[in-house]
């Protein structure tokens, strides 16, 4: 088990990145608020997907105006372009990928960078500065399992402790407690993994 991590996070940047897993975002964002309570800033940045569909979990443009609400952020990354100069910048200290897709995952672990969420985990992981992932993907145990071993054993990445979210119904299905994510933030600035990782 880590020590007890500090739970402030003044003065912390925290690029907060979200993809198209749309049943998690209000999960997710509920963990960007309590970032912003804890005195971190927010530098929010979403893919194409979650900029560009309407789901029945909420519309996109719902979504942008309350990331703008939580963040102060009005102008939300949303390109590639927009996404490049997060680490040669140096505009955050950490990242945190939540919801994180297989999609997404599988691209990381591959290095393939062609949607808004790519290119800022790629630009912020080159300056070795640290990436927090909070998985949501129902093919975690499946055709994504070999990805998130990849991440797993990767350098300067963590992972919000994950669990099977519906063992039954949906047996290769895994998903981040995102209310770990300040927690995991704290931990991984300190180089740590908060542990258990598997919940
Ligand atoms: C309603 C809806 C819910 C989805 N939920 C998930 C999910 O929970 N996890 C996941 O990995 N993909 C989910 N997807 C699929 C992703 O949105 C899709 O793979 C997309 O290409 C992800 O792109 P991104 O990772 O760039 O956001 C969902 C799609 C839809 C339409």
């Amino acid at each position: 088990m880590n020590e007890p991590v500090n739970q402030r996070l003044d003065g912390i940047r925290v690029a907060f990145v979200m993809t198209g897993s749309y049943c998690q975002l209000a999960r997710a964002l509920a963990a960007m608020s309590e970032l912003v309570h804890q005195g971190a800033s927010v530098l929010p940045v979403i893919s194409y997907n979650v900029r560009d569909f309407d789901s029945r979990f909420g519309k996109a443009a719902e979504w942008r105006e309350l990331i703008a609400d939580i963040t102060g952020v009005e102008e939300i990354i949303d390109t590639i372009n927009g996404a490049e100069p997060i680490g040669p910048k140096s505009l955050a200290d950490i990242m945190v990928i939540a919801p994180c897709t297989g999609n997404t995952i599988a691209k990381l672990a591959l290095g393939i960078t062609d949607t808004p969420a790519l290119m800022a985990a790629k630009s912020h992981l080159r300056r070795g500065a640290p990436l927090v992932v909070a998985i949501s993907s129902n093919d975690a145990l499946a055709a994504n399992a070999k990805n998130i071993g990849l991440l797993l054993n990767t350098r300067n990445v963590y992972f919000v402790p994950f669990a099977q979210d519906d063992p039954h119904n949906k047996p290769t299905s895994i998903v981040a407690e995102m209310e770990l994510i300040p927690e995991t933030v704290a931990a991984a600035l300190t180089g740590k993994q908060l542990q258990p990782v598997m919940r």
